[in-house]
């Protein structure tokens, strides 16, 4: 028998809770076991609720029934997730966590205490929602060199920028859909300013390039400054925005960077949508294989949850935490010094004298002029590295007839 305590009784606590009732049978026939759900930890009032039975304030209640052996945590954030963690861990029980913030701060440590207690510590469900990326990254995938990943990891950024280009819905209309329908965190500046990405894409170096990669060394640029203009331009242009999160191996470092980029409407991630995260990876043996699913939303997130308890209940009696070495971090390469191109688009006073000067600068380029935005002026530079880019481009603002400059975005190469 697996007798299971669910933290956190929030989106995906509930649906966790749901796709267990609703496929009990099934989900004990696969884990080989039953799956009991013996206690739910939240401290809020749920008088009237079906499984107000389960329901206590009280963590002691879970710690001190022997019943339980896997502890799932979808409380999210550090503080009380972290202690229960530690906890649940060193008291010998098995981990399962949808908590991203927490498997990118403290994941070296709480994956070492489940290794040295002979335990699991699972989080399918902290990257891509539903999709499953963790397992095949660091299982199915083992036998690879992993050289990058590349990946939309936020469905409400995704979800509000695909509403604005798509039906020209105002940004906090789309951020309140995203709120409703369960995507967007609690504080949904995560979501906005790349936060979330950037702890899932350190998730995923450390498991692809095997040493932990620290988020807070990942420079992170969110969508908030992109407007409509940007969308209807990147369209007009055969392009689309999304929220980039990247990782490359070179040179033996690792770089890492999230920031919204503009993508040919080919490339494999252009036509990712709504909800929807996907994340392409490249190895040395299998070229390039691509994940797709919901990124977000209480059953997807829940089924890759579910999935997981599932997967420990198979093997309760040892512990498979090879997920990272343990010893020391990744050595970052310098953000600065990795080649890029952007896209630019400048307030201009007059076109031809602009075209001089940004020329001057770059050397021959492709402009581009749109009626809709007659004072403005665009083009794509050449392939250089970030750091010199940004300088020769900050550089334009205020010279000659440049008068400010609107929008910088990265072209996302294929
Ligand atoms: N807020 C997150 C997102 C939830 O929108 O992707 C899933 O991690």
């Amino acid at each position: 028998m697996a007798g299971i305590a669910v933290l956190g009784f929030g989106v995906v606590g509930s649906g966790v809770v749901e796709v267990i009732r609703k496929g009990q049978e099934s989900i004990n026939r696969k884990a080989g076991e039953n799956i009991e759900l013996r206690h739910i930890l939240d401290i809020r009032d749920f008088s009237g609720h079906p499984e107000k039975r389960l329901i206590t304030g009280n963590p002691d209640v879970i710690f001190n029934d022997p019943g339980v052996n896997i502890v799932v945590e979808t409380i999210g954030g550090i503080g009380p997730a972290y202690e229960l963690t530690k906890r649940a861990l060193l008291s010998g029980r098995h981990v399962v966590s949808s908590n991203k913030e927490l498997v990118a701060t403290h994941g070296t440590e709480l994956l070492n205490t489940a290794r040295q207690n002979n335990v699991h510590y699972m989080f399918e469900a902290s990257v891509g929602g539903g999709i499953p990326i963790i397992k095949p990254l660091s299982e199915c995938l083992a036998a690879n060199e992993i050289t990058s990943v590349t990946g939309i990891l936020n469905g409400t950024t995704n979800y509000i920028l695909t509403c604005m280009a798509r039906e020209g819905k105002d940004f906090d209309a789309a951020l309140n859909d995203a709120r409703r329908e369960g995507y967007a965190e609690a504080n949904p500046e995560a979501d906005i300013e790349g936060m979330d990405s950037c702890r899932k894409i350190a998730i995923l170096s450390s498991i692809a390039y095997g040493g932990h990669v620290d988020y807070r060394n990942i420079p992170t640029e969110g969508i908030s400054h992109i407007s409509y203009e940007d969308l209807k331009i990147a369209d007009m242009m055969n392009y689309r925005v999304k929220l980039i999160a990247l990782s490359r191996k070179i040179d033996g470092k690792v770089f890492a960077r999230v920031c919204p980029a503009m993508l040919e409407s080919g490339h494999p991630l252009a036509n990712v949508e709504d909800v929807f995260n996907a994340i392409l990876v490249s190895g040395d043996a299998i070229g390039d294989v691509m994940f797709y699913g919901r990124g977000a939303g209480k059953l997807p997130t829940a089924s890759a949850v579910v999935g997981d308890i599932i997967d420990v209940a198979r093997s309760m009696d040892r512990s498979r935490m090879n997920i990272w070495n343990q010893d020391g971090s990744q050595s970052m390469a310098d953000p600065n010094s990795v080649d890029t191109r952007y896209f630019v688009r400048v307030k201009v006073r007059s076109s031809e004298e602009a075209r001089r000067l940004i020329s001057e600068k770059f050397g021959e380029l492709e402009f581009y002029e749109f009626p809709d935005f007659p004072d403005q002026l665009m083009f794509k530079t050449v392939i250089s590295t970030d750091g010199f880019l940004t300088d020769r481009i900050s550089e334009l603002r205020g010279t000659g007839s440049i008068s400010d400059i609107v929008t910088t975005l990265r072209i996302l190469e294929q």
